[in-house]
Order: C-alpha cells, then structure tokens, then sequence
C-alpha cells in the first residue's frame, strides 16, 4: 500500500489530506457544534477502542447528534484510516459535527452530520520530560458547565494551554472555586496523597477520560489505595502529581506553579502507572 501522503475521511470518501475538505457553512466551523475523539494505536492495536467510541455516542446523544454509523461501521473506519496513514504508533483522531446550513442557532432542519477521521503520530514525551516530569500551572477554571461531553468547543483549553507555553510549563491545571484541582486542559490529574492515589470524582466539571479509567483500574487491581474525592495541592500528605491521557498515558508532573513535588523527580506511583498503562498499550490482553 503507497503511504507516503497522508489520508483522511471526510463525509464518506477517503482522500488526500489536502483535498480532505468540508463546507464553509459546516456548524463545525461556525457554532464549535460537534464532538470528538482521541484513540491510540500501537502497531494495530487500539487501546480501549470500544470505551472510545461509547463516550462519542455519549457525546453525541448529550449535543441530541443522532451518532451518524454503528458502533462496528465506527470501529472499522478507525481501523482503516489507521491502515491507510504511515504511522504504526498514532492516534487517530474522530470528529462529528451536527453538520453544514446556512447559518441560524437553531437549524431549520434535521442535518446530516459531518465525520471527518485522521490518524497522526502519537507523540512521545521527550527524554528530559520523563528524567524530570512535567511541569504545570495553575489557572481558576473558565470553562464551561458541561466538561464531561467532550465537545470541540476547547477555546478556554487553548487559552490554558496558551498560558501554559508562555509560562514555559506542560500544562494549565484548572482549580474551582476552593482550590481542588479539577483536571487539565486535556488531561486528567492524580496525586498520591497519604499513599492514597487521588482524583477527582466524575461531575460535570471534569472530562470522563479513558486513560484515567484505566489508571484507576490498573491501581486497584495492583493493590495501590484509590480514592475519587476533590483535592487541593497544598494537601498534607501529597507526595506525587502526575496526568493522564490518551496522548500522555501517564506522565508525574514535578513543578507546578514553582513549587517543586516529589522534590521535583518523578516518584515511584506515577512512575509505575506510566508503566502499566504502556504495557497495556502494547499488549492490551496481558
Ligand atoms: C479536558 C480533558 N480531560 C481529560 C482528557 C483525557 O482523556 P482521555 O484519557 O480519554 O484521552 C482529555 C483528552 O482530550 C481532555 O480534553
């Protein structure tokens, strides 16, 4: 099979991604009306595909977008644009929107959904981020309500990251309004607090992630003490800090608005998550 050019699917067609196009007048492009998805892929195999494609009908069911294929129709075009892209390590990336129409809040009438699939390089974090970690800061949370549907709508998590790059740091950390830490601008976040691994529960105020579901399981089913509950940094007893996500799997996270954590090393909890969660990614049966 020729790769050498990068193939994308938009609306039925598989195409060179420089003709992968869609219409001006998309809702997409005009309201952020849509969702997404984020799957990894190491050499052909998905981690948690079937978990990823149940929270983009979620997605889709809370924004009333009828999910345009079947679970399995969805599951096979992953695979394909997988096959179709020169990436053994990617992420393949899912986006539904309501559709295209002239413009009006409320659509005259029922649309066709836009879906469009890319597969990507998978980035890997860098040598100097896993000898030190990541860094973050922390920001009051600006997003809103509804942080559980993962829409396309992520202008305050482009803010957040934007701080982050400019503060020289990973990533922007959202607090509420009485300093617990809510998660990242994509990425959920864990402490080890009292040996206990520690994040917050599932609300409206935090994105369901796949990796933090895993995380959980990985720990509980390997004896570490887990406990869902709002946290604060400046906890006694907080010892790590690290994220999840599907791009990141886990990462410890060293220095967070200049205060160093673990005495700025990656420590033992995050170290061994990120272990497990790669070995899940490479061999999902084991
Ligand atoms: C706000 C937010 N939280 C958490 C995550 C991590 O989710 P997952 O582990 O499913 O990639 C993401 C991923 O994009 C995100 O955008």
């Amino acid at each position: 099979m020729q790769k050498n050019t990068l193939t994308a699917w938009v609306n039925g067609s598989f195409l060179p991604l420089e003709l992968a196009v869609v219409h001006i007048e998309d809702r997409g492009f005009q309201f952020a009306d849509g969702v997404y998805e984020v799957v990894a892929c190491v050499d052909g195999v998905f981690l948690d595909l079937d978990a990823h494609l149940a929270r983009l009908e979620s997605s889709c069911a809370a924004i009333a977008i009828v999910p345009p294929f079947t679970r399995p129709k969805m599951a096979a075009l992953v695979k394909e644009i997988y096959d179709r892209n020169p990436f053994s390590r990617a992420m393949v990336y899912i986006q539904v929107t309501r559709g295209a129409a002239p413009r009006a809040h409320y659509p005259a009438t029922p649309l066709t959904p836009t879906v469009v699939l890319t597969s990507r390089v998978l980035p890997q974090p860098s040598t100097a981020s896993l000898e030190q970690g990541y860094a973050a800061i922390t920001r009051p949370d600006i997003r809103w309500k509804h942080c559980e549907i993962k829409s396309i709508a992520l202008l305050a998590s482009i803010m957040g990251k934007q701080e982050a790059h400019n503060a020289g740091v990973d990533e922007t950390f959202w607090l509420d309004q009485h300093g617990h830490v809510l998660e990242g601008c994509s990425t959920n976040v864990f402490a080890v607090i009292d040996d206990v691994l520690v994040t917050h529960p599932l609300d409206h105020q935090v994105l369901g992630g796949i990796t933090r579901d895993l995380v959980l399981r990985l720990a509980c089913s390997n004896g570490v003490m887990v406990s869902e509950r709002p946290w604060r940094l400046d906890e006694t007893g907080l010892t790590e800090c690290m994220l999840s996500s599907t791009t990141n799997a886990v990462m410890p996270v060293c220095r967070i608005d200049q205060r160093l954590i673990a005495g700025g090393k990656p420590h033992a909890v995050a170290l061994q998550l990120r272990a497990w969660v790669i070995a899940a990614m490479e061999s999902p049966a084991s």
